[in-house]
């Protein structure tokens, strides 16, 4: 049977492809630490699956995950631009020295592949969209410089040793399971908490910033993609929807389903925020075979969904 260690399976992204694992028979192992993620998101596979609690900066520890597995998708990080300004030292350790000590141990225990969740913000803020695999890449905050040094040190690796390695590139992730409660909580479900607790949630700038969300089942089936996928080498794609909603709309296609009546409060626009963002996804439809099958409107609709049905007690 096909074994895969899932890093950082107990946050949101993570918990999602070990679902779709399960539910596809294979061998799952789960290594974190419980920073920001949560057992609760287990719940249902937690007795299927080998939990390692650990972290990725305890090179014995990813040592022992990785010894074993044929599949390693690496998701385990800090994924937030505003805490990586807060704290930069801590962005750098867990998502740099994390992912080169998940590489290390992938080269010496021969796997046959590391899918590493990499991320829309290392384009920066050029002018040009769609952004295309091919552009320079241009990171505005520590996060987006830690993204790009883990995706390149995928390639050298894979370069060097012969790895292969497959960098996915995620745009703005929306779904079930992601943490509401935090300070650095993404857009979403900040704005659904606030909406269904009757405050007021609060937009950074004009709100006409875009971004291409995508819903959390896309980015599972591309992982599951990129580890059957027949390539070789060092290899990056964009995983997105191709389009892009401002957070003005995002408000509002929330509040059409919550009706709260909430007005939201707009302030300054946030530092190191990227204006818009949206993905070409030529490369990762002819490579991989992926179609984004789930849009905006019907990921929101599950989203709210959710939140309003078993998320309820997430909220804080
Ligand atoms: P998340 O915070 O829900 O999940 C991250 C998981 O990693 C958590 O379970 C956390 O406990 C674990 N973790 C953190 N530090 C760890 C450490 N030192 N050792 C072991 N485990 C650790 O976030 P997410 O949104 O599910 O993000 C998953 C991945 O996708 C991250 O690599 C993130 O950078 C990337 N990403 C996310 C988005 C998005 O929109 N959500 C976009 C682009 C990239
Ligand atoms: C960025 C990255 C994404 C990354 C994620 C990790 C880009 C384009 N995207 O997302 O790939 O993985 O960080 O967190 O760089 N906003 C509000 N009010 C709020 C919260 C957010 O107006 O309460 C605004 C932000 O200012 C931003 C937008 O909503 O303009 C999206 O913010 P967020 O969900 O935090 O994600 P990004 O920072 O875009």
């Amino acid at each position: 049977m096909t074994t895969y260690l899932v890093t950082g399976g107990a946050g949101f992204i993570g918990s999602n492809i070990v679902d779709e694992l399960l539910r596809r028979g294979a061998r799952v192992r789960v290594l974190d630490n419980f920073s920001t993620g949560r057992a609760e998101n287990l719940r249902d596979a937690m007795n299927r699956i080998e939990m390692i609690e650990g972290d990725v900066r305890d090179e014995a520890a990813v040592d022992r995950a990785v010894g074993g597995v044929d599949f390693v998708l690496h998701q385990a990080a800090l994924a937030s631009v505003p805490r990586s300004i807060a704290d930069p030292v801590s962005n750098n350790q867990v998502n740099v020295q994390g992912t080169l000590n998940v590489l290390v141990a992938a080269q010496k225990h021969r796997v046959k592949r590391v899918v590493y969740a990499s991320s829309s913000s290392v384009y920066g803020d050029s002018e040009e969209l769609p952004k295309v695999e091919t552009m320079t890449p241009n990171p505005k905050s520590p996060y987006a410089v830690a993204k790009l040094a883990a995706e390149h040190y995928c390639r050298v690796f894979a370069d060097l040793h012969g790895m292969t390695t497959v960098s996915l590139r995620y745009f703005n992730v929306f779904g079930p399971r992601q943490d509401p409660t935090s300070q650095y909580s993404a857009v979403i479900p900040i704005f659904v908490r606030c909406l269904l607790q009757g405050q007021a949630p609060t937009i950074f700038g004009d709100g006409e910033q875009s971004r291409d969300l995508t819903f959390i089942e896309n980015v599972v089936r591309a992982n599951l993609l990129a580890c059957d996928a027949d390539v070789t080498g060092g290899r990056v794609y964009n995983i997105a929807c191709g389009e892009r909603y401002t957070i003005n709309q995002v408000f509002q296609a929330l509040e059409k389903r919550i009706c709260s009546g909430l007005a939201p409060r707009y302030e300054a626009p946030r530092a190191g925020d990227v204006k818009h963002s949206m993905a070409d996804i030529a490369r990762i439809r002819r490579d991989l075979g992926f179609e984004p099958t789930i849009g905006f409107e019907a990921g929101i609709d599950a989203t709210v969904r959710w939140y309003q049905e078993a998320g309820l007690k997430t909220l804080g």
